[in-house]
């Protein structure tokens, strides 16, 4: 059993839904990054059967993944966006995305960037600092537009998770601390170009328990209550991402445990009548993907073994920035020998760091392909070239067809834009 129910094991061959992974090696090479249709399109049903007739939105954390076809198929089955720079405001764009379903997140927009999201026309504005309110509300005068803005608020709650993805705690830099946000609302109602809409909070990510999204929820019923008692009504309630996945043996909690709890509290503070906007990233797209690699090389030494893998900290960053584990499995699995070598499953990056999984027991063998488990999420949007090395090839598997969803890179083309200096 993997973590990934659309990656399974079939007569003794890891497949993606009726693919065999080893024709996709053979079709396009190694390193690979494999995606399923069918398990997007089933992280969007869990959200969209846990919403019901509930007045929810849910704009996908594009950061997570930010393929065309995959926005593209968020798209089609009913999803705003999430966004955090130009950039990817002009994905959504390219693929023909509403931008009255997007949210513009981010400690450090740019003029040109809020400009960009005032002409496409987004939905809101997650501003995240004074200085900011005062550049977007001199931007969009410029521009004779009205920018709708939501504060983003630092609740100070402790999301459990690792350090360097938690966001909503004091000494974080995100968001505006919840003591000042009154100060700041009344500031945003005293300047041209703006309206407020919301509030927003998003306190971290790879959440397993539902406590940090209530204890953060209480603190911004209160802060809800009290703008309105100074005359300043919200239309809508932005609790961010943040749900996590099985990675090993973790337990998230699901957007139905989620929504359900969420509206219980409002209905109990008789706000249910707000929009919810809800902005997941990584569990839309995490299990959908895996990072197929070839293993190069074994090295047995005296105190560890490695397998040099063709695919390396450039492809996926996420073990060595944040010690991530993400399961390893073997494609085609040689019986599983009980004596099997433990291995640290390392790349060609000249980096100590380079390493995608330590002591795990492998029975393998040089020219086997291994699949990097839970690699949707994260994992491509953070690859690099480091080493002028190629980004590998995107498949999308749907049944037993495969699509190009974005090809291999080519080492010209890795520099095909440099040039060198003039001769004295
Ligand atoms: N909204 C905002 C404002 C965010 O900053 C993020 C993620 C999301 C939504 C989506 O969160 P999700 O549902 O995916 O947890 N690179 C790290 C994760 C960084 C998350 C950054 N913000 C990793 O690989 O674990």
């Amino acid at each position: 059993m993997t973590v990934a129910p659309h990656f399974q094991h079939k007569n003794g061959v890891l497949h993606v839904e009726d693919l065999a992974l080893p024709v996709l090696a053979q079709k396009y090479g190694t390193p690979l990054y494999v995606y399923s249709r069918q398990a997007l399109r089933d992280a969007w049903e869990s959200y969209r059967s846990a919403i019901g007739d509930r007045k929810v939105l849910v704009c996908y954390g594009m950061k997570a993944n930010s393929n065309l076809a995959v926005l593209n198929e968020f798209k089609t089955l009913g999803a705003g966006f999430d966004i955090v720079s130009g950039g990817e405001l002009a994905r959504v764009l390219a693929i023909g995305g509403d931008p009255s379903r997007i949210v513009f997140s981010g400690v450090g927009k740019q003029a040109w960037e809020m400009k960009a999201a005032l002409e496409a026309g987004v939905k809101c504005f997650n501003v995240e600092s004074e200085a900011e309110l005062l550049q977007l509300s001199a931007v969009a005068e410029a521009a004779g537009k009205t920018a709708a803005i939501s504060l983003r608020v630092n609740p100070d709650v402790d999301a459990k998770t690792h350090p360097y993805i938690s966001t909503g705690l004091k000494d974080n830099k995100f968001g505006i601390a919840i003591g000042h946000a009154l100060t700041v609302y009344q500031r945003a109602q005293s300047l041209p170009g703006l309206e407020i809409v919301g509030v927003d909070c998003h306190i971290g990510s790879q959440i397993t328990e539902v406590g940090p999204y209530l204890d953060a929820l209480d603190k911004l019923i209160k802060l809800i209550k009290t703008l309105a008692e100074h005359g300043i009504h919200l239309k809508h309630l932005d609790l961010g991402g943040g749900i996590g996945i099985r990675y090993t043996d973790e337990t998230p909690l699901s957007p139905s445990t989620l929504l359900d709890n969420v509206f219980q509290v409002l209905k109990a503070n008789r706000l249910d009548h707000l929009e919810i906007v809800l902005e997941p990233g990584r569990s839309l797209v995490g299990n959908a993907g895996v990072l197929l690699t070839k293993v190069e090389y074994l090295k047995h030494g005296e105190t560890k073994n490695f397998a040099i893998v063709d695919a390396a900290m450039n492809d996926l960053i996420r073990p060595t920035l944040y010690s991530a584990w993400h399961g390893v499995e073997p494609v085609t699995p040689r019986g599983g020998d009980a004596q099997a070598p433990h291995y640290d499953v390392v790349g060609p990056v000249c980096e100590s760091g380079d390493w995608l999984a330590r002591d795990r027991q492998l029975d393998i063998q040089q020219g086997d392909l291994l699949a990097v488990m839970s690699a949707g999420a994260y994992a491509f949007t953070m690859a690099s070239q480091y080493n002028t090395r190629p980004r590998p090839a995107e498949i999308i598997v749907d049944g037993k067809a495969d699509h190009v969803v974005r090809p291999r890179e080519k080492v010209q083309d890795l520099f095909a834009t440099e040039t060198t200096l003039p001769n004295d």
